[in-house]
């Protein structure tokens, strides 16, 4: 029991005390001649660089994968700790052997270690890692080593974390090359002639071939790569070399070389394309909206009033149905609560990344607040569940509860479950630990799921809102209506437009998840987010509108559809990446691929559904408390 406590409250405040090292608070001082730690991460699969490269895999490597040989420390691999988020994204740091310390050894060539025999099986195992690209992630006090580059569209010069584990290309096409010698780069500031501070670690890779246990040398230009047979055992030597480089950057601002955005104007560009075309439209449909439905409502009062022609016609007629319980209120209103739970997750996050919290200078800190708040919200999802359970005239509270406390935790933990079967078989690290499984269970059941019956519980006592029309007794009949309002198209019709006002930032989030490429504009995000709430809202909106005005009363469901429609244009647009942009080998690459878009599509259907019907709601309750009804 103490454990479990000990456990929750370590993942509850760990992010909280962390959030409070803003990039830049915690600088961390070396003295001349201390020792400089470099950890290894897992090794990612990488975008080569050109603009029309694809991403061959989805699988992540340990770096002490047996497969790879790397020179592993004296008294072995030792795990680093690392955040909850951090494990959840693939990140697996480890200890090493490199003997770095403070501006000592300028330039020296030093051999690492001096592998004996890498098995055939084995290189065609590291070449066929070459191939597909992968990457070496190492981190040297936090900063991951990079390769210095050159953005072709404005010349400027950047970082990109990771560096390639071999050369695939131009000759090496068939015959890779193992890079086994490093030329490390590090750049240190001295804030006083005492104190050494990192801010920037490069790294060139290189192939040094020939006799493999004679004796080092560091002359990259001068021998042939090293291309591993596949057919004989044979020594693999490791070599490195460290410069140390004095630069004027300070620490504070040590990450902005790596935190480049790649052609910021196709952010802004898109931005403001959607956001005029966006606020265009919501102004064109509030204004039909406002105009037609004051005008409807007036001519509804007054012809109350002359009893000559007293005719309804149009959405008022069905104000005596607009109320009456929808088929199955219990699951609707377990979508919903799980939905406002979502949203307020979303919100939150983007507030806290927003403020900077989550740079990618805290490792995983995303992930992190995402889980801790979609943990702690329970509550609100509990409580929207429970009122608007009672709303729709649900008796069967308990059930309600239950069901959103528990289902879509099952539902994702299924899947996770799945994808994590799959890596396994693949022999990827990439699969989340048992002890990491094992916590997530804690957090969901341990502290949603409580919060959600709480919030269950609050929510039934507050009730349902009371309809401002009575229900009839006997059901109206549905004339047919226009094709384009029967659920499904409507969904996919409606779709359109809250996903043509993101799908821009939502390629960059795909290439971010996908490329392991770190992902920090959060601003664009934020307003894109924004964006799309907002022509969700209307777009359901109107469509209600338009369905009651067709006489058709059944619009509970129909507006959670239509709100939620961007899911399917997200798996659509989920299929064309995959087309154009992935080139999956592996069965296990594209399950998970495939998996994870589920996943998104998912979040996405509920997050938008939730709002689509809420906004609906709130419209179809203003609408009937305006007209007066005999
Ligand atoms: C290390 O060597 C490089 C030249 O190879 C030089 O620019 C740099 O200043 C040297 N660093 C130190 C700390 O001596």
């Amino acid at each position: 029991m103490r454990l479990y406590v000990t456990a929750i409250a370590g993942i509850v405040l760990a992010p909280a005390i962390h959030a409070f090292y803003l990039p830049g608070a915690a600088p961390r001082n070396y003295a001349d001649g201390e020792q400089v730690d470099l950890f290894v991460n897992a090794l990612t699969p990488m975008l080569a660089g050109t603009d029309d490269s694809k991403l061959k895999s989805l699988i992540n490597y340990d770096y002490y994968n047996p497969k790879f040989h790397f020179c592993e420390p004296k008294d072995g691999p030792k795990k680093q700790p690392e955040s909850l988020g951090s494990i959840l994204f693939g990140d697996r740091i480890f200890n090493s052997p490199y003997d770095i310390k403070m501006v000592k050894d300028n330039n020296t060539c030093k051999t690492l270690c001096v592998v004996p025999d890498v098995t055939g099986e084995e290189a065609k195992f590291i070449n066929d890692r070459i191939r597909e690209d992968y990457a070496l992630n190492w981190l040297i006090d936090g900063l991951p080593a990079a390769e210095m580059k050159v953005d072709l569209r404005n010349n400027d010069t950047f970082y990109d974390m990771g560096f390639n584990l071999g050369n695939n290309k131009g000759a090496h096409q068939n015959l890779p090359a193992l890079n086994n010698h490093y030329e490390i780069v590090l750049k240190y500031h001295k804030p006083t002639p005492e104190t050494y501070r990192v801010v920037g670690v490069l790294v060139w890779p290189a192939s040094i071939g020939g006799p493999q246990d004679s004796d080092p040398h560091c002359d990259v230009s001068a021998s042939q790569p090293l291309i591993l047979s596949e057919d004989k055992r044979q020594p693999v030597r490791y070599t490195y070399r460290v410069t140390w480089n004095e630069s004027d950057t300070p620490w504070a601002t040590r990450w902005d070389n790596y935190l480049h955005i790649f052609d910021p104007r196709i952010h802004w560009f898109s931005l403001i394309n959607s956001s005029a075309i966006v606020v265009f439209l919501c102004v064109m449909v509030s204004m039909i909206l406002f105009r037609s439905v004051s005008k409807d409502i007036s001519r509804y009062n007054a012809s109350d009033l002359s009893e000559d022609i007293h005719e309804d016609w149009g959405w008022k007629l069905v104000h005596g149905e607009v109320f009456r319980t929808p088929r199955n209120p219990l699951i609707l209103s377990v979508l919903v609560g799980n939905g406002t739970q979502l949203c307020s997750m979303v919100g939150v996050t983007l507030v806290f990344a927003l403020l900077g919290f989550l740079s990618p200078s805290n490792r995983g800190s995303l992930a992190t607040v995402m889980m801790v708040c979609w943990s702690l919200f329970g509550a609100i999802g509990g409580y929207f569940s429970a009122r608007i359970y009672s709303s729709l005239g649900g008796q069967n509270r308990r059930k309600n509860a239950f069901l959103t406390a528990t289902i879509l935790p099952t539902l994702v933990f299924i899947i996770v479950f799945l994808l994590n079967f799959f890596l396994l078989t693949a022999g990827s690290s990439g699969a989340v630990p048992f002890g990491t499984m094992v916590i997530i269970i804690l957090l969901w059941f341990g502290i949603s799921a409580p919060l959600s019956a709480i919030g269950s519980y609050y929510g039934s006592k507050h009730g349902g809102l009371r309809n401002p029309v009575r229900v009839h007794q006997i059901p109206r009949q549905i004339p047919p209506g226009p094709k384009y309002l029967k659920p499904w198209i409507a969904a996919i019709l409606s779709g359109i437009l809250p996903f043509g006002a993101a799908f821009v930032e939502l390629y960059f989030v795909l290439s971010s998840l996908f490329a392991s490429r770190a992902y920090y504009a959060f601003g664009f995000l934020a307003l894109t987010a924004t964006i799309v709430l907002i022509t969700t809202a209307t777009v359901s909106i109107l469509f209600t509108y338009f369905i009651l005005c067709a006489e058709e009363y059944r619009w509970h469901w129909r507006s959670f559809l239509i709100g939620g429609g961007s899911a399917f244009w997200i798996v659509a647009y989920g299929l064309f990446y995959w087309a154009s942009r992935l080139k999956l080998d592996s069965k296990t690459s594209v399950v998970l691929y495939l998996g994870y878009l589920f996943l998104i599509a998912l979040l996405d259907f509920l997050i938008t559904g939730t709002v689509g019907f809420l906004a609906s709601y709130w419209a179809v309750r203003r609408l009937y408390s305006a007209i007066r009804i005999d």
